[in-house]
Parts: structure tokens; C-alpha cells; sequence
């Protein structure tokens, strides 16, 4: 215990949380998650109820996982017990989702590299070719090949314990990044596309349909399953419901501002987010109409390159430097979490980070391989409670977003609202003499709104409803 709690180290100012906070939350859950489902939710009311409850939820759950972190200066394995000793399940509830988010990431961060690796190697054509990533994904050995990659530079960062190393290049590729979203975000606003059969399309419009909240025909289970989907995309999101703020958090220092640094990390995560989608959506609307947005997980890939692909020799440029900064930000959130997995095992059965780093990357890349083989080999379609129908991954997604954050955070939600009580969290983010200005909404969010909604939504997503 004491060996641990030397070797634990804090970050050296508050800037340094918030960067290191979010490498962690900005990933493929901005990029590639938030633009598809609000595609595939139809936009304007996917987006405002993901903002409502950005501001409200997901503030409450992110500003008390890393008030419990700071509190207890222990990790998620171990914090939930020292807020109250029955409730330590939490923890282990909270590992089991990086446990089932990890293999998942894995693939995806494969993709993204197969699609970097053909920018660089001057293919941007091919990238572009409609067959071109069902052809990739169907087939098994490529796939894995991409997935293998990418989980071994995760496995050798988190083997060496260099991920600090990292945050020095993440201080420049991530603001990168951001400057590119912009910049894509406001010229897919002005692209313009004719299909064969003569119906031009407008990216002013397809922003549209991203922003104005279109309530026609909105049934009540469509809309429960909207609140679904933005409930588990700001949970991924934020990388809250898994322990890892608390992570987080048990690294920070005593005297940072909690409840700033959270507005900052809040902002910063929503923001991306909100423009990776303004990027995606009007383009798919421009080249592959309104059908096409219900493209699921591959619409960051099929859209990008059309995008790309418009704007001539310089967009396989831009590809080239898009898919690259995607990679590095899909790479540091995934060591995050596999970081977290192995940190776990290090607390917890006292392995060395050799020993856990290996037998868990081990074991989360045989997952990975079975997720890869589920769009070809495993082939199935299946119908979640939802009603979408997906593979392998979704099945996985589903599971880990749907179902287990939802009931990690009803977990913390009544540990923190009813038997540890507020206060506990509100005293450590003002210890200092800070004032907490949301404090009045944060009580009412943690005892009373989250938990009615989560229990509402997690019933929702284990289908009693249907
Ligand atoms: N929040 C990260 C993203 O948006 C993903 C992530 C999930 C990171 C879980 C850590 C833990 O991509």
C-alpha cells in the first residue's frame, strides 16, 4: 500500500491535468462515435439533448469521479471503498468497461491506421473507391493486421511507462487537430455535389439537418433511445463510468481549482465533438444523401475521403495530416486505457507493469481478434434492445456504453447523492476556499435527476421496454 502510495505520482500544475485529462477524452469517441450516432439519430435533437446533458450529467459524474480520485488518492479498484466499505463493487464494475472498451478501440484504431497508411503512400484514390472499406473490414487478415499494429505501439508505450512522453507531442498535434476540425468543419459548409440522377445537395443544408432539431414523426421510443445514445456517447466521451477519472483525479494536486479545470476539460472534449460533427455530417448529406447517414461505425471513413478527394491534389494532402493527427488522438486515449486496465492489476495483485502490460494486452488482443473476424468470419447481424442492428463491435459498444456506464454512474449516483451525501464531493472541490458556482444544480443532478434517468435508460437499454 505504502510502496503505492510513493510511487504515485501528481501532476505538476493544473495545466497539466486538463492536457493530460484530455488526451485521454478527446479520441475516437469525438471523431469518429459523436458524428455517427448523431448522424444516425437524425442530428438537431440528438445534438441538444447531448448538450443538455453535457451540462448537466456529465458534469455532475466527471466533477465527482475526480473529486473522488483527489479525495481518496487511490485508484478506482480501491477509491469506492474508502467513501463508504460497502460500496467498493463499484470499482470492479468500473474496470470491467476499459476491460470491454479496450479490444474494440484496438480495431478502430486499425482502421484509422490503414486509412493513414494509404494517404502516405499516396493512394488517396483508393481511399476514396466506394468498396474500399467494406473490402478492408471484411477481410480478415488485413483487418487484424491493422489492429495488430496499433495495439502493439499502445502495448510498447504502457510496457515502457513513457506515456508522459507522449503529452510533449500531444501538446502540439492536439491544438493541430482542433485548428484542422475547424477548418474542414466551415469547407464542408460550401461543398456541393450533383447525383446522377440530377439532385444537387448543399453542405448548408446538411448543416442544417445537423442543427435544427427536426421533431416530426418523433415517437417516444425513438426519442428514449436518442437520450440512449447521447447518455453512453458523453459517458465514452468524457471517459467517465470507468474509473478513470477517478484515475485522474487521485493524481491531482491539492491545490487545483477541481471544478475550473473540469469546465475546461468539459469544454474542450464537447467542442471537439460538436465540430468533428459539423466536419462529418453535411459532407455525408452532400455525397450520400439522407439514407446515407445512417451509415453506422464506418461513417468517418466512407465521408472523409470524399471530402478529402473534392478538394484535389491538396486534400490527399490534408488526408495525409488528417488521419495522422486522428491516429496520435485515438492513441493516446487508448493508452489511457489500457493504463488503466494494467494499472489496476499492478494495485491489485502487486504484478509488475511488465508482467500485467503483457498478460493483459495479451488477453484484450484475442478479444480484439474475435471483434475483427465479426465482420467477416463471425458474420451476424444482430438486433440490440435499441432496435439497431449491428456486429461483433456494436455488440461490444452497446454492452460497455449502454449497459455497464449507465450502471456504474446510477451506481455513483446513489453512493454520492444518498450514503456518502454530497457534501463529500463538494467539500474537496472548495477546500481551498474555491467556489463551486453549479453547486445548487450538482446536488439536484447527483440525488435526484441522474439516477431517475439512468434507471429510466438502463431499463430502456435491456430492452423491458420493448
Ligand atoms: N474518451 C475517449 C474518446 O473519446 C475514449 C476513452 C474511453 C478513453 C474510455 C478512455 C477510456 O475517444
Amino acid at each position: 500500500m505504502d510502496e503505492n502510495k510513493s510511487q504515485r505520482n501528481t501532476f505538476s500544475n493544473s495545466l497539466g491535468f486538463i492536457l493530460a485529462a484530455a488526451g485521454s477524452a478527446v479520441g475516437l469517441g469525438n471523431i469518429w462515435r459523436f458524428p455517427y450516432l448523431a448522424a444516425k439519430d437524425g442530428g438537431g435533437i440528438f445534438l441538444l439533448v447531448y448538450i443538455i446533458l453535457a451540462l448537466t450529467f456529465g458534469f455532475a459524474l466527471l466533477i465527482s469521479e475526480i473529486a473522488i480520485g483527489r479525495k481518496t488518492k487511490e485508484s478506482p479498484l480501491t477509491a469506492y471503498k474508502k467513501i463508504n466499505k460497502h460500496w467498493g463493487f463499484i470499482g470492479l464494475f468500473a474496470y470491467a468497461v476499459p476491460f470491454i472498451i479496450y479490444p474494440y478501440y484496438c480495431v478502430i484504431g486499425g482502421w484509422v491506421l490503414k486509412y493513414a497508411a494509404c494517404y502516405f503512400a499516396f493512394q488517396a484514390d483508393a481511399a476514396t473507391e466506394p468498396g474500399f472499406f467494406t473490402s478492408f473490414i471484411t477481410n480478415p487478415y488485413q483487418s487484424i493486421l491493422y489492429c495488430a499494429i496499433f495495439a502493439i505501439l499502445c502495448f510498447v508505450i504502457v510496457y515502457k511507462g513513457v506515456e508522459k512522453g507522449i503529452e510533449k507531442y500531444s501538446k502540439v498535434l492536439m491544438p493541430a487537430l482542433a485548428v484542422m476540425v475547424v477548418f474542414i468543419a466551415i469547407y464542408s459548409l460550401f461543398i456541393k455535389h450533383t447525383d446522377a440522377d440530377g439532385v444537387t445537395r448543399t453542405g448548408l443544408q446538411g448543416a442544417a439537418i445537423y442543427f435544427i432539431p427536426n421533431f416530426k414523426g418523433l415517437t417516444f421510443t425513438k426519442f428514449l433511445t436518442i437520450c440512449l445514445d447521447a447518455m453512453g456517447q458523453l459517458f465514452y466521451s468524457l471517459s467517465i463510468a470507468m474509473g478513470i477519472m477517478v484515475a485522474y483525479g487521485s493524481y491531482m494536486k491539492d491545490d487545483v481549482n477541481l471544478s475550473k479545470s473540469v469546465n475546461r476539460i468539459e469544454i474542450f472534449d464537447t467542442g471537439i465533438a460538436l465540430l468533428a460533427g459539423l466536419m462529418i455530417i453535411p459532407a455525408v448529406y452532400v455525397f450520400n444523401g439522407v439514407e446515407g447517414m445512417k451509415a453506422g461505425p464506418s461513417l468517418m471513413f466512407v465521408s472523409m475521403p470524399n471530402i478529402f478527394a473534392s478538394l484535389g491534389k491538396p486534400g490527399a494532402v490534408l488526408g495525409m495530416l488528417f488521419f495522422f493527427m486522428v491516429l496520435f488522438a485515438a492513441l493516446t486515449s487508448s493508452v489511457s486505457i489500457l493504463e488503466a486496465i494494467v494499472s489496476s492489476m499492478i494495485d491489485k495483485f502487486k504484478w509488475s507493469r511488465k508482467k500485467a502490460t503483457m498478460i493483459m494486452a495479451g488477453i484484450e488482443f484475442l478479444i480484439s481478434i474475435i471483434v475483427c473476424l465479426g465482420y467477416n468470419v463471425f458474420y451476424f447481424e444482430l438486433k440490440l434492445p435499441n432496435g439497431s442492428v449491428g456486429q461483433i463491435l456494436d455488440l461490444f459498444d452497446y454492452a460497455s456504453n449502454n449497459v455497464m456506464m449507465p450502471l456504474v454512474a446510477l451506481f455513483t449516483c446513489i453512493l454520492i447523492g444518498w450514503v456518502a451525501k454530497p457534501k463529500t464531493i463538494t467539500d474537496e472541490i472548495c477546500k481551498n476556499g474555491e467556489k463551486f458556482r453549479r453547486e445548487l444544480l450538482y446536488k439536484i443532478m447527483i440525488k435526484f435527476v441522474a439516477p431517475v434517468l439512468l434507471l429510466i435508460l438502463l431499463l430502456f437499454s435491456v430492452g423491458v421496454f420493448s
